[in-house]
């Protein structure tokens, strides 16, 4: 049906059920849809409303926790929150596959987060990058005082780089970046508080116009390192290990498989990075920012052979996460989950997630260079599709069963099974 407007004046005054009612009612939904939105599950009404604006309910994903981990040699478990059939288990998988050779280790660059302030309007823009750059031990002291609490933590302003851009569309550009340590919090708002802190001070001394003032996604001063080794034992032989080397190259060298490629580390990274309440569209957008530095979009992943002959698989990339700050701390599930993984630095947590990332795509790759992707993924694909049919409890499984047998999974085939289940 279609609505009559979306204009309501106000509908971000209103109370959070008061906004639902309205919903419901301009909808044209009933009291069922209501009293399910109603129900916000474990996140506090309040809290779901304090998070964002005109919040009408909460959405629950699945909360998984992948076993068998190993990370620089302490057992962990990750939870991991996704929508996704096959998630939890590919990290299982890799990780169960890897344990006997020591699990992952890994590493990071540092905790530095980059803020651009952007500079129009300059005539003379190498002379302006010089004016700039002769002034850090000012930009130093402005930046530091926004952030008392970060400097006591240890983290603040450690560099400013200049660059002049240009391009044959528009004027040269001369660009700004505060190079800060922002420790244990993912760092957006530090980072922007300075930029626009500095901002006025650069356009006096250039007599330019300061214009956008954002941190850049494109944390290549935090990256996430992580690698493990995988006998050809533990992986069932040399066909195996060849057939992933083989899918690696495939993505090395083609954007179009490049993406599915990453894809799947997402899937791994995004989850267990949305369980624990930091910014998944974040780290997104500097993985694939990261994968294309090279100027051509490439895996995030590398896959090798040792002297031994076993797959050595290492992964490198951005990672802006923090413990402080955000949903991190106000989502009472993201604390749990933290607490789960026993995490006590944003280094830890940062360096884990890039081990999530190349257990999955160990996964995937293993699956697709033997069996594909569909015979693992089908199976609890199969769930899914016996509850979009109206299996419920017990029937779920054996609905799921069934459409495995059959080698069909569709909701139509579901629906027929369940129809002569139930008549018994
Ligand atoms: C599916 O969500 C992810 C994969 O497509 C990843 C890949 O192809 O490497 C299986």
């Amino acid at each position: 049906m279609h609505i009559q407007s979306s204009r309501i004046s106000g509908f971000h005054n209103l109370s959070m059920s008061e906004r639902r009612d309205k919903v419901i009612e301009i909808a044209g939904l009933g009291r069922e849809a209501a009293d399910h939105l109603a129900n916000t599950g474990n996140l506090e009404a309040g809290i779901a409303d304090s998070m964002i604006e005109n919040a009408i309910g909460t959405m629950n994903i699945p909360l998984g926790v992948a076993t068998n981990m190993i990370v620089d040699e302490r057992e962990m478990l990750i939870p991991m929150a996704t929508e996704e059939s096959s998630v939890v288990a590919a990290v299982c998988n890799a990780a169960r596959q890897c344990r006997d050779s020591g699990g992952f280790i890994t590493s990071m660059s540092g905790s530095l987060m980059i803020a651009q302030v952007q500079l129009i309007d300059v005539p003379n823009p190498e002379f302006a990058r010089l004016q700039i750059l002769e002034n850090k031990s000012d930009i130093k002291e402005v930046c530091d005082e926004t952030d008392p609490v970060l400097l006591k933590h240890g983290g603040g302003f450690r560099d400013i780089e200049v660059r002049v851009l240009e391009d044959r569309h528009a004027a040269p550009m001369v660009i700004t970046h505060l190079i800060v340590d922002t420790r244990d919090a993912m760092g957006a708002n530090a980072v922007n508080t300075m930029a626009e802190a500095v901002a006025p001070m650069i356009a006096q001394w250039t007599g330019g116009r300061t214009y956008l003032r954002i941190l850049s996604n494109l944390a290549d001063r935090r990256l996430a390192r992580a690698r493990a080794t995988w006998t050809l034992d533990a992986i069932g032989g040399e066909a195996v290990r060849d057939g992933i080397l083989a899918a690696y190259n495939f993505a090395d060298v083609d954007p179009y498989r490049a993406a599915t490629h990453n894809k799947g580390i997402m899937n791994g990274v995004s989850a267990v990075v949305l369980a624990t309440g930091n910014d998944t569209r974040a780290v997104e957008a500097g993985a694939h920012a990261y994968a294309a530095q090279t100027g051509r979009y490439r895996s995030l992943t590398h896959w090798e052979t040792d002297r031994n002959g076993n797959l050595t698989g290492m992964i490198e990339m951005p990672m802006a996460v923090g413990l402080v700050g955000g949903a991190t701390k106000s989502h009472p599930t993201a604390r749990i989950s933290l607490d789960i993984m026993g995490i006590d630095s944003a280094e830890h947590l940062a360096r884990t997630f890039a081990a999530v990332g190349l257990a999955q795509n160990f996964s995937a790759l293993k699956a697709l260079a033997t069996t594909g992707i569909q015979k693992g993924h089908m199976a609890l694909h199969a769930k899914n599709i016996a509850v979009m049919a109206g299996a419920i409890g017990v029937e779920v499984e054996s609905v799921a069963k069934e459409l495995v047998n059959r080698g069909k999974v569709r909701v139509d085939i579901a629906e027929e099974i369940l129809k002569s289940m139930r008549r018994g």
